[in-house]
């Protein structure tokens, strides 16, 4: 098989993956990279190494880059429910690093967290027990202060859960053809066509944002795809950037799943929002053959200051628009492929449903960006001390992160309702090791982002959402709860919580 024998090569900076044979895409507009499949299902090894590669992002240029077995992002994993996946991480980078399965149900020991951090030239070998509906996650490097510059070179890759028992009317399946995978990243590149990043400043603040919008880590690339029904699975894989997802010439297109699997029946639209670390997958109608744009309307959150968003103040940091409203470019589609003859589904395969249960206890979760000093340092030179962030404090009810502390306990099985609030701006709030159900935000009705079982939610300025946690994590290998802004996490927006039985 192929993709066996590539694995079996070795890998390493020697091996070139499919993904990378010319695939880059170096100029807008060149085609989409589907990335590769790696079956875990049938308890397949599977090598994944962290290493060090150099990508061409821009044409006859090249940047210093990150990737989980290629040099930029990773295969994409898929696990099957019922089965033991065993992936294994070595870390051939001089830095640690880990895997962390985003949206897995799997205990703290095995999860990826920060504790779970792999040293250069070490390997891990969990083993993951899948138990959840047919899903599409992620995975991610995951050490504090430093998940926002490793994603941003390439520590990520998609992951789909798939459950053979799923049922429901099939829905496309054809890789690559009509069932099309989006990484969506914001990236920004120096006059050298190397990635630029950095964290400091307003940045801590904002969040990182690059003007160049990639897709599987290419520039504002085109996707050959089927001339029908065709599904896509997108993930914000931005360190920041919220889209606001639509077709330039207004199409309708299904939603089908959100994080956490399918929803009850497809819910239509014709815009999104999706936040860092947010999926969804949409069932879009390409049978005109008529090629379509995709395109975002620009992120205005940013913290509020003296009345106005900072936000404007950065300039630079926004896509070119392609009209005069400012939305821009993410990828376009060319639908000049056969079709295959999936008609639009009336049932869809079982999804995760509700969180069941009546709930036994109520929390409030603060996602602080300023101390009890007041507003943006207004605890004069104690609020620089303490934050170091122009007076900033990113923590979770007053606390920084701090990995020896744990910050909340919840006993398997309960069922509680968690009250997240919001500072100065929008959060994309995660929480590790289970899904969540969002009952209601800013005291009303939940959106159309926030609809079907989630692992990531954007908070506005408050959401209640009811939460159970079925496996363990204990204080050595706790779970997360942080702001998927993921310089707000690495500046200390992150909380540790254990879960007995
Ligand atoms: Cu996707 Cu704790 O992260
Ligand atoms: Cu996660
Ligand atoms: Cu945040």
């Amino acid at each position: 098989m192929k993709r066996r024998s590539f694995i079996a090569t070795g890998l390493g900076a020697l091996a070139t993956p499919a993904f990378l044979r010319g695939a880059f895409a170096a100029e807008p507009g060149a085609q989409l990279p589907i990335p590769d499949v790696w079956d875990l299902s049938d308890g397949a090894k599977a090598d994944l190494v962290a290493l060090a590669g150099r990508t061409g992002f821009l044409a006859g240029r090249e940047s210093p880059t990150i990737g989980y077995s290629q040099s930029y992002l990773g295969p994409v994993l898929r696990i099957e429910r019922g089965t033991i996946a065993r992936p294994r991480l070595r870390n051939d980078l001089e830095i640690p690093v880990t895997a962390h399965w985003h949206g897995l149900h799997v205990s703290g020991a095995v999860d990826g967290g920060p504790q779970l951090a792999v040293t250069p030239g070490k390997d891990w070998s969990p083993e993951l027990e899948i138990d959840q509906p047919e899903a599409t996650l992620w995975y991610h490097s995951h050490i504090h202060e430093m998940t926002g510059p490793q994603v941003y070179f390439g520590l990520a890759g998609m992951m789909l859960v798939t459950d053979p028992d799923a049922r429901g009317d099939p829905l496309p399946s054809d890789w690559g053809v009509d069932d099309i995978p989006l990484i969506i990243q914001d990236r920004a590149f120096d006059g050298d066509g190397r990635l630029s990043y950095s964290a400091a400043g307003p940045n801590g603040m904002m969040g990182f944002r690059g003007a160049q919008i990639l897709v599987n880590g290419a520039i504002r690339p085109n996707a050959s795809v089927a001339r029908g029904l065709v599904r896509l699975r997108i993930l914000n894989g931005s360190n920041a950037r919220i889209y606001h997802l639509a077709f330039e010439d207004g199409r309708r297109f299904q939603k089908i799943a959100s994080d956490a699997g399918y929803l009850t029946a497809p819910m239509e639209a014709d815009r999104l929002t999706i936040a860092p670390a947010e999926r969804v997958e949409l069932l879009v109608d390409f049978s005109d053959g008529i090629s379509a744009r995709l395109v975002s309307a620009p992120d205005t959150n940013a913290p509020m200051m003296g009345g106005g968003m900072m936000g404007r103040m950065m300039g630079g940091t926004d896509p070119e628009g392609v009209d005069g409203t400012g939305r821009f470019e993410v990828l376009t589609f060319s639908p000049d492929r056969p079709p295959s003859d999936t008609a639009l589904p009336t049932t869809l395969p079982v999804g995760p449903g509700r969180i069941e249960g009546d709930p036994i206890r109520r929390r409030v979760f603060d996602l602080n960006m300023h101390g009890p000093g007041g507003m943006m340092g207004g605890g004069g030179m104690g609020g620089m001390r303490r934050g170091g962030r122009m007076g900033m404090a990113l923590a979770i009810n007053g606390q920084p992160y701090d990995m020896n502390r744990i910050d909340a306990e919840v006993r398997e099985g309960d069922v509680e309702i968690w009250e997240v609030r919001s500072d100065m701006m929008q959060h994309p709030f995660h929480v590790h090791g289970t899904s969540f159900e969002v009952l209601t935000a800013n005291g009303g009705e939940v959106d159309f982002a926030s609809t079907g079982l989630k692992d990531v939610a954007l908070v506005d300025q408050s959401m209640e959402i009811k939460v159970r946690f079925d496996r363990p994590a204990l204080e050595a290998t706790p779970y997360m709860l942080h702001c998927h802004i993921l310089e707000h996490e690495d500046a200390g927006m992150m909380a540790q919580l254990v879960v007995k039985g």
